[in-house]
């Protein structure tokens, strides 16, 4: 037994390749802007990226970037620790940690290395980690790596605090630390934040959440724990940099020492080279531009509730979710995939979500603040258009 013959299996890419459905690595992407992207030569509307507010294409973020990149050229050249600290990155921590409401901010090279670097560091021998059993896979990685260290860890059902107490109660007067997204990109369903910071309380545990996807967007742009009122109730937050802010990297945001430990013993910070100024950048320039406008409501929003209204009407399986992720479950991956490449033909791009058994087959499809009414209008014609190949004729309503 090899150990690549693993890779030799044929596996559900090969098979949806066979079928000529394969929905991943879409096509050669050209430059984008507008809502629109060139896959493969051809225009088409991008359902499915997580540039919610449109900031990528930004003039202003991008001449951001352009400056920075005159100014202190390519690489930040090291670590942070060492040669690799930037004005830019300090200037950015602090705007983080005072637009979010916390002591202080630490960047990192991307939001994965955040979450995986900040579970493994904090959670040691003998504590308990409690994740959330559809959390990002950098979180659930992060409780490994802390599993790994000798460290106790659980999952507890999807979005469920009794769940959490459950678990929490199996190792009580261990230190725990509890993980959940805020807004799960998958099924653009939110985390019952302030019920989770009840539970942790109870029971003593320190509460972490992933804003990825709610910053920029919800809570006047400082996500779903401001959303839920229980802003200062969350010890930590972590976000990406490559949703709403339009960039790379990521950060963690927490009390002045808890970030003082971390940028002494987190491992992913102290050994790999710091955000690029370019990167750096864009997202301070992004940051600024939701803090200029963090009272108005984002176009996102307007648009993914326009889009899940019309395709309700139309019959199609929408389920609940919040902000700018619209789910529309399938029967079986077959359906999703078909519907996936039937939409892609008639130049509207969506993503398809890996399928598990638990959490069905699923078309994720995304608004973002580039998607104006009359670009709407073009998408409910086609789905309008397609609804009969689409949706199988017992499901329709009459
Ligand atoms: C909830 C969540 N956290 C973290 C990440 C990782 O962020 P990045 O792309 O900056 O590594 C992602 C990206 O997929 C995400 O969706």
């Amino acid at each position: 037994m090899d150990l690549l013959d693993k890779c030799r299996v044929v596996g559900a890419a090969d098979d949806a390749r066979a079928l000529g459905l394969y929905p991943y690595y879409p096509g050669s992407q050209g430059p984008a802007g507008h809502g629109q992207v060139l896959l493969d030569g051809a225009e088409v509307c991008m359902l499915g990226s997580s540039d919610y507010r449109a900031l990528s294409s930004n003039p202003q973020i991008v001449a951001a970037a352009q400056d920075a990149l005159a100014l202190y050229g390519t690489s930040a050249t090291g670590p942070r620790h060492q040669s690799g600290n930037l004005e830019l990155h300090e200037e950015l921590e602090a705007d983080l940690a005072g637009f979010f409401g916390f002591e202080a901010a630490l960047v990192f090279s991307t939001g994965y290395m955040a979450n995986l670097g900040v579970v493994s560091c904090l959670v040691g021998r003998d504590d308990l980690v409690v994740v959330d059993e559809r959390a990002h896979a950098s979180l659930v990685d992060g409780a490994r790596l802390a599993g790994a260290n000798g460290a106790r860890v659980l999952s507890y059902q999807h979005c469920s605090p009794d769940a959490l107490a459950e678990a929490l109660a199996t190792a009580p007067g261990h230190p725990a630390l509890v993980v959940t997204d805020a807004l799960f990109a998958d099924s653009g369903r939110a985390a019952p934040i302030a019920r989770l910071v009840d539970v942790c309380a109870r029971y003593g545990a320190t509460l972490m959440v992933d804003e990825s996807h709610g910053v920029g967007l919800l809570g006047r742009g400082r996500g779903i724990v401001h959303q839920s009122g229980v802003a200062g109730q969350v010890p930590l937050m972590t976000v990406s940099f490559g949703t709403s802010l339009a960039s790379q990297g990521g950060a963690v945001l927490s009390d002045a020492r808890t970030v003082d430990y971390l940028r002494h013993h987190c491992r992913p910070q102290l050994y790999s080279a710091g955000l690029s100024p370019a990167e750096t950048a864009a997202a301070h320039a992004s940051l600024r531009e939701i803090r200029r406008h963090a009272e108005r409501v984002p176009d996102a929003l307007a648009a993914a509730e326009r889009l899940r209204g019309a395709l309700e009407v139309m019959g199609f399986g929408v389920e609940e979710s919040l902000g700018p992720i619209i789910p529309v479950r399938f029967a079986s991956e077959h359906a999703m995939l078909s519907a996936q490449r039937l939409l892609l033909d008639h130049g509207i791009y969506a993503n398809a979500v890996l399928s598990t058994a638990s959490a069905g087959h699923r078309l994720r499809i995304v608004c973002t603040d580039a998607h104006t009414p009359e670009a709407l209008d073009a998408v409910i014609a086609v789905f309008g258009q397609l609804r009969e190949d689409l949706i199988p004729r017992r499901r329709r309503p009459a």
